[in-house]
């Protein structure tokens, strides 16, 4: 078993007031629709989408999808949906929320899934992206950190399925 302590990236108040400033951002955003459906990427995005939502000043619907991302250098990444929306989001305005961007295939993946569902409008929202790393064309319309092409645990992110309720982000040493 791991036991190793990570080192920190980025500090819990930083991360909190990272946060503010985004829930903030989309606040304004979207003042103007009836309602905003947020979707989250389990398992990764479980306090990011908790602390993030908890500061919308907006209506707001949250569901969950979950995938499982097979990502190899040389191959394109292939990713299988494990567990689908319940909310009907045609016609919606949906904001997608991820933990990280590495090579985008991911989010890729489910922009194409989720923009065949017709919704009114659709945006991401990611908290750290590895920038070095990015093979797909995407990009998040509301980012946390661009971070280092490191391992990152913490604040949710995992390794081997540990150091997900850690505060911050960190680097295993
Ligand atoms: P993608 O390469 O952008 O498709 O990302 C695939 C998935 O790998 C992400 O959704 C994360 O679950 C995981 N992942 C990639 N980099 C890291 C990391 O540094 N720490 C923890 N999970 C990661
Ligand atoms: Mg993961």
């Amino acid at each position: 078993m791991d036991h190793r302590i990570p080192e920190v990236l980025i500090d819990a108040a930083t991360i909190q007031q990272r946060i503010q400033q985004l829930a903030a951002q989309i606040t304004t955003d979207y003042a103007e629709v009836t309602e905003l459906v947020v979707v989250g990427v389990l398992r990764g995005c479980y306090l990011f989408v908790a602390d993030l939502t908890r500061q919308l000043q907006l209506p707001t619907r949250v569901d969950f999808l979950s995938v499982a991302s097979y990502s190899t250098e040389n191959k394109a990444g292939s990713v299988r949906l494990l567990l689908d929306l319940r909310t009907d989001i045609q016609g919606a305005h949906v904001l997608l929320i991820d933990d990280i961007i590495d090579t985008g295939h991911t989010l890729n993946y489910l922009m194409q899934l989720l923009r065949a569902r017709e919704p009114a409008s659709l945006k991401t929202c990611v908290l750290v992206r590895k920038e070095l790393r990015r093979k797909e064309p995407i990009e998040a319309d509301y980012l946390g950190f661009d971070i280092p092409d490191q391992w990152v645990v913490g604040y949710g992110l995992d390794a081997g399925d540990r150091y997900r309720t850690l505060p911050y982000i960190g680097v295993l040493a």
